[in-house]
């Protein structure tokens, strides 16, 4: 997948090069690192500010990095508000397509009425600065308004992915202590109806901090409405209280904006958390430089909002660059396989943001779907989530892109805030490479002592700086936050990705994939403890183990293996009510190829297990170092 030696160079072509926002990389690219301070002070400066910051970067607690310190600013105020007061004020902010094919929009001015209503409802129902609320939507606007009326009014939210169920939700409220739900009664997928309200009810039975549940109606689901509890959007934006002026709430640059769990090494999954002032710097120049946007683009990523690539490249990085944002919910193949390139041709999409996932996904249906559709209006883009194997990789710059459109393939993290390493459109181009750090960072590749390692060896990528769209902490826990990414070399602090990655004669950085427990199974992010969780929780199995096998479509796909309780059975039956049984706790994204049931399972002496063991097992290869294997 990652053969360097192999490649071929794509060149950008000369239209490319005459209209990139950033016409050279390399003298930034320097000029970033050895003055990064100077850096994202500039960039600092081409956002509005309440106050000035009084230092760039304050690095007396490092790890624990604070970026405009001093500064007075809130992310509402560069996504929204700037926006009232210039030529974007009509312009369209956000065209959602539903599955069905309504269509609604709305511009920079209707999105403020929107958002200032639901932030004047938030406030009314007692929701204060630091407050968490959790989000739980399918793709619909409301979504957008609700992250936007919280950070407004200095909430934090947290959103959990509408493809998660029961489990997932319940453990991220607990963990949230959150009081305040928004969801709605169901979603769209493949002309079927998604019951979120009823996967809600279920989550506030088990995590009873919630007092109050606000439901958005998306469709024509029956759902149970608990008095004094859950309340209906549409009845509370009428109410008088909901008015349309709400002063944007001035915070600390330093201030909390949200929390986004994410599955790790272990156990429980991680409540990143990200601050308004250095992310809404991130976002935008990272979105403004990579992407190369231009006030007239139409900018389409077609992820998750609720997902941090939504986060930083659906809602905060375009609005604040005061893009119009392409919004759809449903399946890209609903219902033909043509959905995604009818929604480009449709309205003029210049640039499409996805995962290899997606793009092998669609390619599966053949050149005739994308064929039968004028794509002339793109103009770049973008791939996330894992490596793009360089067969997806062709088929996209080829079939999707015409051949001119350069492949921003961006690697980064939850943790990271925004893009890490990526091109410019400007950059020379291999497939299945995410090529250069962005502006101000520098990444390098190490062994197991932490020393770099030759070229086009594989180990270790590391990040050696901080960087403003950092995650600062996880919630509530910062001691698991240093221990888990930062290392003290020789007085510097470094951050460690978990991944694995080579970098070639040419500097270009080729990511291999996750070193850790984590798996990416369709770009999703799951962790191992949290399947096994889920399957443990099942009365019949006592312990099970989950494992990632390749996938052609999917990048992983998950494996199991279960120890059935005494005098249970193995059966074809039991295994499908396993795999459902997942589905159902965590969500469909998480449910399991197969379940293996066996008598023992791999652990080392300490009772961990060794899931390496079991892959290689599984693939037939060398089972490896056994030292640690418990006898
Ligand atoms: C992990 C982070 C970045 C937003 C979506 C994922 C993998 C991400 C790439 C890429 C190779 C990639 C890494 C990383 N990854 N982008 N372009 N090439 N691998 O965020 O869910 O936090 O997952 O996704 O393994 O560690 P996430």
């Amino acid at each position: 997948m990652n053969d360097a030696s192999s490649s071929e160079l794509f060149k950008p072509s000369i239209d490319v090069i005459e209209q990139a926002n950033v016409p050279e990389y390399q003298a930034l690219y320097d000029y970033s690192v050895n003055n990064r301070e100077g850096f994202w002070a500039e960039q600092a400066e081409t956002l509005g500010w309440y106050k000035k910051w009084d230092k760039v970067l304050d690095e007396s607690k490092a790890p624990f990095y604070q970026w405009f310190t001093g500064g007075k600013t809130n992310i509402v105020h560069n996504a929204i508000d700037r926006h009232l007061t210039n030529a974007n004020r009509n312009k369209m902010a956000i065209i959602w397509e539903g599955e069905n094919g309504q269509v609604r929009n709305y511009s920079y001015n209707g999105l403020n009425r929107e958002v200032s209503q639901f932030a004047n409802v938030l406030k009314s129902m007692g929701v204060e600065k630091g407050d968490v609320v959790t989000i739980y939507m399918p793709q619909i606007p409301e979504l957008i308004f609700a992250m936007l009326a919280c950070a407004k009014i200095g909430a934090i939210h947290s959103v959990v992915y509408g493809g998660f169920s029961t489990d997932a939700l319940a453990s991220r409220i607990e963990d949230a202590h959150s009081r305040v739900l928004i969801t709605a009664d169901g979603g769209w997928r493949r002309g079927k109806q998604i019951d979120l309200k009823t996967i809600a009810d279920n989550a506030m039975k088990r995590s009873p901090t919630i007092e109050v549940c606000i439901c958005v109606k998306n469709n024509d689901l029956e759902v149970e409405m608990e008095a004094t509890r859950d309340f209906w959007y549409h009845d509370l934006i009428a109410l008088p209280i909901a008015s349309p002026k709400c002063e944007t709430e001035q915070l600390d640059a330093e201030d909390p904006l949200f929390i986004l769990y994410t599955s790790g090494t272990t156990g429980s999954p991680k409540g990143m958390l990200h601050t308004h002032g250095g992310y809404s710097v991130y976002t935008s120049t990272t979105h403004r430089m990579a992407f190369d946007i231009k006030p007239e683009d139409r900018w389409w990523c077609a992820a998750d909002p609720g997902w941090i690539t939504g986060h930083s490249y659906i809602v905060y990085g375009p609005l604040i660059n005061g893009a119009t944002i392409m919004l759809y919910e449903g399946a890209p193949n609903y219902p033909y396989p043509n959905r995604w390139w009818q929604i480009i041709e449709k309205y003029g999409i210049n640039i499409l943001y996805t995962s290899p996932t997606a793009i092998r996904g669609l390619m599966r249906f053949g050149d005739r779907w994308p064929k039968k559709h004028d794509l002339s209006s793109l103009r770049l883009l973008g791939s996330v989530g894992e490596p793009i194997n360089p067969e997806a990789w062709k088929w996209y710059h080829q079939v999707i892109g015409n051949g001119n459109c350069p492949i921003i393939d961006t690697w980064w993290q939850t943790e990271t805030g925004g893009l890490m390493i990526c091109p410019l459109p400007v950059t020379p181009l291999k497939p299945g490479s995410a090529t250069k750090p962005f502006f101000g960072n520098e990444i390098t590749i190490v062994d197991d002592e932490g020393r770099e390692v030759a070229a086009n060896e594989e180990g270790k990528l590391i990040i050696n700086n901080p960087w403003p769209g950092m995650a600062r902490t996880i919630f509530k826990d910062d001691e698991r936050y240093k221990a888990l990414y930062w290392n003290e070399v020789d007085g510097k602090w470094r951050y460690l990705a978990g991944d694995s990655a080579k970098k070639d004669d040419d500097g270009y950085i080729w990511v291999i994939g996750r070193m850790d427990e984590v798996l990416k199974v369709s770009g999703y992010r799951l962790g191992t403890a949290e399947i096994e969780s889920a399957l443990v929780s099942h009365p019949q199995v006592t312990e099970a183990a989950a494992i990632g096998l390749p996938h052609e479509l999917k990048g992983n796909a998950i494996h199991t293996y279960a120890i059935l309780a005494q005098g249970v059975a193995g059966s074809e039956e039991l295994a499908l009510e396993l795999r459902e049984h997942v589905a159902r706790e965590m969500g469909r994204i998480a449910m399991p190829e197969d379940v293996t049931f066996v008598d023992a399972l791999p652990k080392t002496r300490s009772g961990k297990i060794m899931r390496r063991v079991l892959k290689a097992r599984a693939l037939g290869q060398d089972e490896g170092d056994l030292s640690t294997l418990e006898e």
